[in-house]
C-alpha cells in the first residue's frame, strides 16, 4: 500500500489526511502545491528534532522554502500560556514583509495543539500543518482543528477550531515510539472500532503481533482507517455542537475522571485511562440492555490483548467518582456517556443513574 489519501470536507476550510509510509521526502513537495508560503515554523520538541528534524528540513529546503525550528520540552508543560506567549513573540521577531509565514506541528497531541492555537492567533490566524509522530496523535488530535492551550486552573482551557491544511502521518515514523506511548494511542484505536466499525475491531483482534512488531503495512491500514472514520464525523459536527462529534467521547467520561484523580500520580497515561473508562461505559451498557454480555467480555479480551488495563489499581473509587462529578461533560446537571449498543455502533446517554455508575467504576476493580 502505497501512500493513501483522506479529504476531510469542510467547504473551504477542506484539507487532506495523507498517511504515507517512510514519506517525509515527500512533505515540502505536498505542501508546495497548497501555496501556504515561504517560510515554515516547525514546532517540536529535542527529541522528535534530534530524530526527525533533519529530514523534514531537507525535505523542506529541497523544495524551496526558508525554515525554522522552535522548540518547546517534551511533555504537557509545553501546553502552557508561557511557551505560547514565547513563541508568539519569536515568530513575530523572525516575521518580515518578505516573508509568507507558516506552521509545522511535528510531534505528538501536545505540539499539535499547541502549534494550531498558535497558527489560529498569531495575525489573527495562520496556515498550519499537522505531522504527528505519535499514534495517538496521527488517528485523534490531529484532525479536526480542535487546538488549545493549558491554563492553570485546567487543560485546553483557551482554544479553537481551526482546520490545519494538511495532515501528513507517515506511520514509518512510529518506529521511534515508545511501547507505552504506541499502547496509549491502540486505545484511541480500539475505540474507533467500537463506535464505528466491527471490520476495524476484527482487525484489531486478529493482528495485535504485527501491530506491535510495527508492520507498516498493520499500521498504515489502522491509522488510514481511523482517519477516515474521524473525518467523516468531523464533516458532520465540525463545531462539536450537534451531538455527533461527541460519539469521539467513548470512554472519556470515566477516563478523564481517572486521569485527574491520578494526576499527581502520573500513573495512567491518557490510553490505560480511556481504556478503563471504555469498560465502564461498556458495563453500563450492559446493564441497561444495550449491549450484549457477550460483546462486553470481547472489548475487555481486545483491551488486554493490546496491552490495556482491564484493572483499576492504587485509585480509589469515591476520588474518581468526585473527579467525574466535577467534569466539564455534565450538561444542565446531567451527566453524559457514549455507550456502545453493538461493536461498531454507539450512542450518547444522558442521566445515567449515580448508582449505575459508581457501580461501573466498582466493576474496574474486580
Ligand atoms: N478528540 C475528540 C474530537 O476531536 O472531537
Amino acid at each position: 500500500m502505497s501512500a493513501k489519501k483522506i479529504r476531510v470536507d469542510l467547504g473551504r476550510r477542506s484539507y487532506d489526511i495523507v498517511v504515507c509510509r517512510n514519506g517525509i521526502k515527500r512533505l515540502g513537495a505536498l505542501i508546495k502545491r497548497l501555496r501556504l508560503g515561504t517560510d515554515a515554523v516547525i514546532i517540536t520538541n529535542p527529541a522528535i528534532k534530534r530524530l526527525y528534524g533533519g529530514k523534514v528540513k531537507a525535505s523542506l529546503a529541497s523544495a524551496g522554502f526558508n525554515t525554522r525550528f522552535e522548540i518547546v520540552p517534551d511533555g504537557e508543560k509545553a501546553k502552557s500560556e508561557r511557551h505560547c506567549i514565547r513563541l508568539l513573540n519569536n515568530i513575530s521577531k523572525f516575521d518580515n514583509s518578505r516573508r509568507r509565514i507558516f506552521i509545522i506541528a511535528l510531534g505528538g497531541g501536545v505540539i499539535g495543539d499547541l502549534s494550531g492555537f498558535i497558527a489560529s492567533i498569531y495575525r489573527r490566524g495562520i496556515p498550519y500543518v499537522q505531522a504527528p509522530t505519535t499514534l495517538l496523535s496521527q488517528v485523534d488530535s490531529a484532525i479536526g482543528g480542535k487546538v488549545a492551550i493549558d491554563l492553570a486552573v485546567g487543560k485546553n482551557l483557551a482554544g479553537s477550531f481551526y482546520q490545519p491544511r494538511l495532515v501528513f502521518s507517515d506511520v514509518a515514523l512510529l518506529k521511534s515510539l515508545p511501547r507505552k506511548e504506541l499502547i496509549s494511542g491502540l486505545a484511541e484505536v480500539a475505540k474507533y472500532g467500537v463506535i464505528k466499525s466491527q471490520g476495524l475491531f476484527s482487525y484489531l483482534e486478529k493482528n495485535s503481533n504485527k501491530i506491535f512488531k510495527r508492520d507498516k503495512n498493520a499500521l498504515q491500514y489502522i491509522v488510514y482507517t481511523c482517519s477516515g472514520i474521524k473525518a467523516r464525523v468531523v464533516e458532520k459536527d465540525e463545531y462539536d455542537n450537534k451531538n455527533i462529534r461527541v460519539i469521539l467521547n467513548l470512554g472519556h467520561t470515566i477516563g478523564h475522571a481517572i486521569e485527574t484523580a491520578a494526576q499527581y500520580k502520573k500513573s495512567y497515561s491518557h490510553g490505560q485511562a480511556i481504556a478503563l473508562g471504555m469498560l465502564c461505559a461498556s458495563f453500563i451498557a450492559k446493564e441497561l440492555n444495550l449491549f450484549k454480555g457477550r460483546d462486553h467480555a470481547k472489548i475487555k479480551a481486545l483491551i488486554k490483548k493490546l496491552g490495556l488495563p482491564t484493572k483499576l489499581m492504587a485509585l480509589k473509587a469515591s476520588d474518581i467518582y468526585k473527579a467525574h462529578e466535577h467534569d466539564k461533560k455534565f450538561i444542565h446537571g446531567k451527566n453524559r456517556f457514549v455507550l456502545p449498543v453493538k461493536i461498531g455502533k454507539a450512542i450518547v446517554k444522558e442521566g445515567i443513574p449515580k448508582a449505575l455508575v459508581k457501580e461501573s467504576i466498582m466493576s474496574i476493580y474486580k
